[in-house]
Order: C-alpha cells, then structure tokens, then sequence
C-alpha cells in the first residue's frame, strides 16, 4: 500500500513537472537587461524579445537592472525561481569579465544554465568630434600628449566598454580615465555632447552616431572591415595591428531551470535569430549572426567557459579596483 501512494506521488511529481513544462509559458516572461535602456544590450534584448514572443505566446519584457559592471543585475537572474520566467541577458563583460574583477556572491558558470548564443560585434574606437585627430594614428598621438590621461566612457568596471578600455591600453600603452555609466547609451550621449573623450565602444552602439556625423570613428577592432561600415578601417589597415576584440553576447537562465523550459527559450531565440527582418535589424547595427551550429544551451555554456580562461589573466593583471 505503501509503495503504491510513494509511486502515485513520484508519478505526480514528475507529470507536475513536465505538466509545467507543457504549460510554459503561461504568463509574461521577464528578461533582466543589467544595462540601462538605450544601450546595445538593452536594443539587442528588445529587437529578439519582439520576435521571440510570437513563437511563445506571452510577451517578453525588459526590465533593465544597472549597476556595477551588470553584476548587480546577473544577481538578479542568479536568485529568481528557476522557472523560466527570468532569464538574464548578458555578455563576455558580465558573464566572463566581472567574476575577475568583481567578489560576485554567486559564480558565473554553477549559478547559471545557459540557454543561447546570441550575436556579436567588433568594437569601435570613437571620439567627441572636438578631439583634433582624423586618423588612428593622430588619435594615438593626441592621447599621448595630453598632460593628463584622456576620459573613456564605460558602462561601469567589467563592462564590455571597460574591457575594452583595458585591451585598448594594453594595445597602446596609453593610460585612459575611465568614466563609468550605468551602460554605454548614457556615455554615447556625453561623447556626442563632448564631456568625455572617447569610447571603445561596441560598433552596434556607436554605428548610428558616426553615420550621423555626431561623433568620429578611427577604427573596427577585428581583421576585417563591418560591412555595414565599410569606410571604417580595421585597427590593422590603421596602425594598431592585432588589437582584436569580439564582444559576444547570450542568454541566461537560474541554475536549476528544467531543461525542457530552456530548450523551449532556446528554441524561440533561435527562431528569432532565423527571422529575415530580425536579422536585418541585427545586422544593419553592425551585428553578426551566432555560427548555426553553435546554437544549443551546451554551445554557449561551453563558449563562456572557454572566455573566461582567455580573459581572466589579462584581466585579473590589469589588478581593477572596485569601490
Ligand atoms: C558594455 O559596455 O558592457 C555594454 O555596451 C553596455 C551596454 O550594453 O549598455
């Protein structure tokens, strides 16, 4: 008699389960965008949670939660019931760059399943127009006579802007002033409205300002031009040879999360990043689409993996002071 109530419950339990599953979603999902709205991130989370919505039947929204690199808001997912209704968008910053920088409370890989890859982008080093530089070179040479180091909008310390900034000074040897913002749209508008100096920028965020003349653009951190800029040079054709830096960026759910929920929000983005005029959007801001056989949870677990053992030595050498 026993036996038969324990294998009565277990068998609930486990419909329960699946019987969730079938059912999800049945209620708006939310996506916790750790960068304030009007940045690259936040343009990304809302262009894939339009399309994504058709193929689950609710609607997707973006709650932005700032601060601290976007550790703050990568918490936020970490703790949520692990039931598919908070995912967590992030990138090599948030998800690589901040656990070598950052005492985070929770570790990037244990407390969280991937679900996708999402697209990636080169940066861009741009500059407020009053800087009197036309080149990379004369950029280079202006930065290194200046008495006191010039300022370097970021989205906060573990920021991809911040990385960056880091690889830049690397690259160079020049010394910048890092300038944090609760994400790169905020700082893109003090650049265009000349109170900081520079950013090195991701190209989806800045693309639309140097087309409108607002700001100035010196050169695409990767071997190869963006096409949808094809007058902006390569940091190899301008003189900065092998500085090379891809910001990628991805989806996350809590640890926890059933894997058929993950797979039904793997499956909506994919659907998403398949859709002609989402890859249009995507594209025209200078984004390129994941590689299809990278499309799986496992693929973008295994990616984020593999970035973190890039980045951290550098990372953890540049020896960055949070407050
Ligand atoms: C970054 O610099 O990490 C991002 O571009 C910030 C953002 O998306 O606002």
């Amino acid at each position: 008699m026993r036996n038969t109530i324990l294998a009565a419950l277990t068998a609930l339990l486990l419909l329960g389960g699946s019987a969730s599953a079938e059912k999800f979603p049945a209620r708006p999902i939310t996506i916790v965008v750790p960068f304030s709205a009007g940045g690259p991130s936040d343009a990304m989370a809302r262009i894939l949670a339009e399309r994504m919505k058709t193929s689950l039947g609710e609607a997707l929204l973006i709650e932005n939660v700032t601060g601290a690199g976007g550790s703050i808001g990568v918490g936020r997912v970490v703790h949520a019931a692990a039931d598919g209704y908070t995912i967590g968008f992030g990138h090599l910053g948030t998800h690589v760059a901040n656990g070598a920088i950052y005492k985070l409370g929770y570790d990037l890989v244990a407390d969280l399943e991937p679900v996708v890859l999402l697209p990636s982008n080169p940066m861009i080093i741009v500059s407020k127009n009053a800087v009197p530089a036309k080149t990379l070179p004369e950029l280079l040479a202006w930065l290194k006579a200046r008495p006191q180091p010039a300022t370097a909008g970021t989205a906060g310390a573990g920021s991809g802007s911040h990385i960056a900034g880091l690889a830049f000074e690397n690259a160079t040897g020049i010394k910048l002033q890092y300038v944090p913002y609760r994400g790169t749209g905020p700082a893109l508008n003090d650049l265009v409205a000349g109170q900081i100096d520079i950013i090195v920028d991701q190209t989806s965020n800045s693309i639309n300002q140097v087309r409108a003349g607002t700001i100035r653009a010196y050169a695409i951190t990767d071997a190869k031009r963006v096409p949808q800029a094809p007058d902006i040079p390569t940091t190899d054709e301008a003189g900065l040879s092998g500085f090379h830096m891809t910001l990628w960026s991805g989806l996350w759910a809590p640890k926890g999360t059933p894997q058929e929920i993950v797979a039904k929000i793997n499956a909506a983005a994919v659907e998403a990043l398949n859709d002609p005029v989402v890859v249009k959007q995507l594209e025209n801001l200078g984004l390129q689409m994941p590689p299809k056989d990278q499309s799986t949870p496992e693929a973008l677990g295994a990616w984020q993996k593999a970035e973190i053992a890039k980045w951290w030595p550098m990372i953890k050498a540049a020896n960055v002071k949070v407050d």
